[in-house]
């Protein structure tokens, strides 16, 4: 292999998901891994198996769709999630299992109550077991951050004996500082005598705000794999974001001598669908696909830029994929057009019946926007599906209006497993008076933590992209809906949501145990 190659492990799909918040249909996650695969990831964690049946499902259908990268499954040092995993990966044209274990004091003392010795003797076993179902085995130390560096290289040596490939070091709770985790890579990579019968990777959260200075690090310091996600979306502050990463090591060639196999072009388009489906927004200053990461305010850097691109831009836009939204339809294109373009960004439809519905949505939207972009395709798309799903709630009629002089009202009619009801509420504005008119129905008694408003493309016939996230008894959903209409994208967003907490299953987290 290439010596000089740093393998992106894309974890947008496990890590990503376990953002509260962030879970995925089915249909998502096959849209996201076609995405991936298009940006060229080396490796796809589809999910953890045994989560629940939903997640098997997700990564079989990955496994045995995505061709170019390799499709992994995560799975706990057990027998009986190793066997799932293996069996989702069956079709898979490239299959890894990930298999982990907790390896500090603290993890192993309070969270596994073993002994360190019971720890490697269930690593070995649970690798040992998995190299005899499949070839490609990653193991890792939950927690090595904050593991001792004597013990990591007894658990590793014996690790890549019994036939792990790759060795993880994650930094679980970011708690690690560059210089310090890059001199624990090199210090591994040094010490343990079989070292080089594995690639060394390494996973690092962003709890301080480090994940993409400590991956860099590490990589500086020989490790040659890197566990990433879209946006940085993951656990509590999110994992390193593979864009950052990619861009880091692309544009910083000159000092760290590294390449990767990632079509950049394909970061933003990938960055937004991630944005969409999770309804996590990207906050305008985020580097590299923030709306204002190569947008020029002040008057000296425009001037520079207009004489001489490079005195204030280190990338282009356009190597990252800012300037794809394509212009591409409009109220006279027809639904050969309408598919075909679906198709290009990786939206297929089930059969005539949702295509004919899309397509509707499409007319009805072009009559109110005359020009329609690939960020509303998106958008359309999700809105779509979210109505096709045959869910308990959904909206049938909104009015609602806004005044200098009056209370704002709203007046609607929610379907309650197909059954009608109209209800009137005020509010402080009129979004509150439709979520509290649904609330009047409903009665959920879920919280409103998060409500946020991003419009899709520029312009003020731009459609809102709305958040809505919902929280009850401990469980989080995000709930999103897009409209040209920002109070009946609202309405969308809120039902969606409460949808979710309806529907959406339990799953067991794989780091915890719980469900
Ligand atoms: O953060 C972590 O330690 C993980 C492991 C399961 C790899 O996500
Ligand atoms: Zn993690």
């Amino acid at each position: 292999m290439d010596n000089q190659k740093v393998i992106i492990f894309d974890t947008t799909l496990r890590d990503g998901e376990q953002s509260p918040g962030a879970a995925m249909t089915h249909d998502e996650k096959l849209r996201i891994a076609k995405a991936l695969e298009k940006l060229k990831v080396d490796v796809i964690e589809a999910g953890f198996a045994m989560a629940s049946p939903g997640d098997f499902e997700a990564i079989q259908t990955i496994a045995s769709t995505i061709k170019d990268s390799t499709v992994c499954s995560l799975s706990r040092a057990l027998e009986q999630d190793i066997d799932q995993a293996a069996k989702a990966l069956r079709q898979a044209n490239s299959g890894r299992i990930h298999t982990f274990i907790a390896t500090s004091p603290i993890h192993m003392q309070h969270k596994l109550c073993m002994t360190p010795e019971q720890v490697i003797e269930r690593a070995t076993l649970a690798v040992r077991h998995a190299r005899n179902l499949i070839d490609d085995v990653e193991f890792s130390c939950e927690d090595a951050g904050r593991s001792d560096i004597d013990f990591l290289c007894r658990i590793i040596e014996a690790a890549i004996n019994a036939g792990a490939t790759t060795i993880n070091i994650p930094d679980t709770v970011g708690y690690a500082l560059p210089h310090q985790f890059g001199e624990t890579i090199k210090t591994l990579l040094e010490k343990i005598p079989n070292a080089d019968k594995a690639i060394f990777s390494v996973h690092c959260h962003n709890d301080l705000g480090l994940a993409v200075a400590n991956s860099l690090a590490a990589v500086v310091n020989g490790a040659r794999q890197i566990e990433c996600t879209i946006n940085g979306l993951g656990e509590r502050a999110g994992n390193a974001s593979l864009e950052e990463l990619v861009m880091a090591i692309r544009t910083r060639k000159d000092s760290l001598n590294l390449t990767t196999n990632i079509n950049t072009l394909q970061i933003v388009p990938t960055s937004k669908l991630v944005s969409g489906v999770t309804g996590f927004p990207i906050q305008p200053n985020k580097a590299i696909v923030g709306a204002n990461a190569f947008a020029h305010e002040s008057g000296i850097h425009q001037d520079g830029i207009i004489k001489f691109r490079e005195t204030y831009e280190i990338m282009k836009a356009e190597d990252v994929g800012w300037n794809t939204n394509r212009l591409i339809l409009g109220k006279l294109s027809g639904r050969h057009a309408f598919r075909t373009r679906m198709e290009e960004l990786g939206i297929t439809f089930r059969d005539a019946e949702e295509l004919n519905t899309a397509f509707a949505h499409f007319k009805s939207l072009a009559d109110k926007k005359t020009e329609i972009f690939d960020d509303d395709l998106q958008a359309l798309a999700s809105d779509v599906r979210n109505q096709q799903l045959e869910e308990k709630y959904s909206l049938v009629m909104l009015e609602a209006g806004s005044s200098t002089s009056m209370t704002p009202k709203a007046k609607l009619v929610v379907s309650i497993n197909g059954k009608e009801t109209a209800v009137t509420s005020e509010g402080d504005g009129p979004v509150d008076a439709v979520f509290k008119a649904i609330e009047k129905i409903v009665d959920s008694r879920a919280q409103l933590t998060l409500y946020n408003v991003n419009a899709i493309t520029s312009g003020t016939d731009s459609q809102g992209d709305v958040s809505v996230r919902l929280e009850k008894d401990g469980r989080i959903v995000n709930g999103s809906g897009a409209d040209t209409d920002i109070v009946i994208a609202s309405a969308k967003a809120y039902i969606n949501a409460l949808n979710l907490l309806d529907h959406r299953p339990r799953k067991t987290h794989p780091q915890t145990g719980t469900v």
